[in-house]
């Protein structure tokens, strides 16, 4: 059976497959799509991350394919549905990459706050200015975190340990799952917005979250406050963004995902005027050893399980 990997997945996970004698692995990243339609043809498993578009035309044209793996969380790159009629099992790994994606969001609000980046720049080009480079407390401030799942969780839990008070918006979970993460569960996103200094945003991207942050949505957000997305491109209008954070209704935003990635050198959050408040990284949540490591392991086992009928060893 022919096993194809379409994104980088770490060796930990590929080498398993190799091991099994009835899989043939080929590792085929940086495909074009007239290339992606012709390696997907024969190939009766996938190994993939959020790099490869399995929409219904890929997964039409893969004829003989019976199981597909993500190495992350989010499955928004799939065609689900297209994948069901199929009979095409997917399979994720939702619990090995939450504390990169933790830390990253971690790294990413104290360095909007403290203006690491910016300061980074300035020195590296021969300036030593400091007072250009005040930052903001975390302490004392209210975080509203947008989905309190696994890594909404975690960066709840942190934040506490910083000081922040902790807000939570997310209709699916317990007040008691709420209090247990340190947070006050609110049940009304506007009424959330304008409150908080700071919100992030931690829930998959679905039909129903899809612009979950549009252009009325973030005009309910305090004055001043920071954003920060680690979670999805397509959760937030990001031209809004850009333009709230141009008139100053928002303080900054970090973001990791982008709606179209990789994104374009005119990407609004690009733009020369918000350098000073916008710091943006390539998808790199889940890039640590430890978690690409983890991940591909719990994808490539249980992708090895489904194609030969063995069970399932990995959550
Ligand atoms: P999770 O499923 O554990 O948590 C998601 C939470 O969102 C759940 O509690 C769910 O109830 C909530 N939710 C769903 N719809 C909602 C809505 N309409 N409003 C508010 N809350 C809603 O997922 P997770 O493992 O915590 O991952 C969260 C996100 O982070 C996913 O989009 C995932 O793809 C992304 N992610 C990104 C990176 C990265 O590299 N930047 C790494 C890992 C995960
Ligand atoms: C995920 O959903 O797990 C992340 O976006 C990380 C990845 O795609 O590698």
């Amino acid at each position: 059976m022919k096993v194809l990997v379409t994104d980088t997945v770490s060796e930990a996970g590929v080498g398993l497959l190799r091991k099994e004698k009835d899989l043939r692995v080929e590792v085929r990243t940086g495909l074009t799509r007239d290339e992606l339609l012709e390696a997907v043809a024969d190939a009766d498993g996938m190994l993939t991350r959020s790099g490869t578009p399995l929409d219904a035309e890929v997964l039409g044209a893969a004829k003989k394919l019976r199981a597909v793996a993500r190495a992350g969380v989010g499955v928004d790159n799939i065609d689900l549905a297209s994948a069901s009629r199929r009979g095409i099992v997917v399979i994720n790994a939702p619990t090995g990459n939450t504390l990169a994606a933790t830390e990253h969001t971690m790294a990413m609000m104290l360095s909007l706050v403290r203006k690491v980046s910016q300061a980074w720049n300035s020195l590296s080009l021969g300036e030593w200015k400091r007072s250009r480079f005040m930052g903001m407390q975390l302490s004392g401030k209210r975080l509203l975190v947008i989905g309190l799942g696994r890594i909404g969780t975690q960066v709840a839990l942190r934040c506490r340990a910083f000081g922040m008070e902790v807000s939570a918006y997310d209709p699916y979970i317990s007040k008691e799952k709420a209090d247990r993460a340190g947070a006050q569960l609110l049940d009304d996103l506007a009424g959330a917005l304008s409150l908080a200094d700071m919100v992030t945003l931690h829930v998959p991207l679905t039909a129903e979250t899809r612009r979950l942050l549009d252009a009325p949505a973030l005009r309910a957000c305090k004055r001043g406050a920071f954003l920060v997305n680690c979670a999805r491109g397509g959760l937030v209008d990001e031209e809004a963004v850009a333009e709230g954070v141009r008139s100053g209704l928002l303080s900054g935003a970090a973001f990791d995902v982008f709606d179209g990635e990789p994104v374009r050198a005119d990407h609004p959050l690009l733009a020369q005027d918000l350098r000073e408040k916008v710091i943006l990284t390539p998808h790199i949540g889940a890039n640590t050893e430890e978690a690409q490591s983890a991940v591909a392991v719990i994808a490539a086992s249980n992708l090895a399980a489904a194609l030969l009928g063995k069970p399932y060893e990995h959550a």
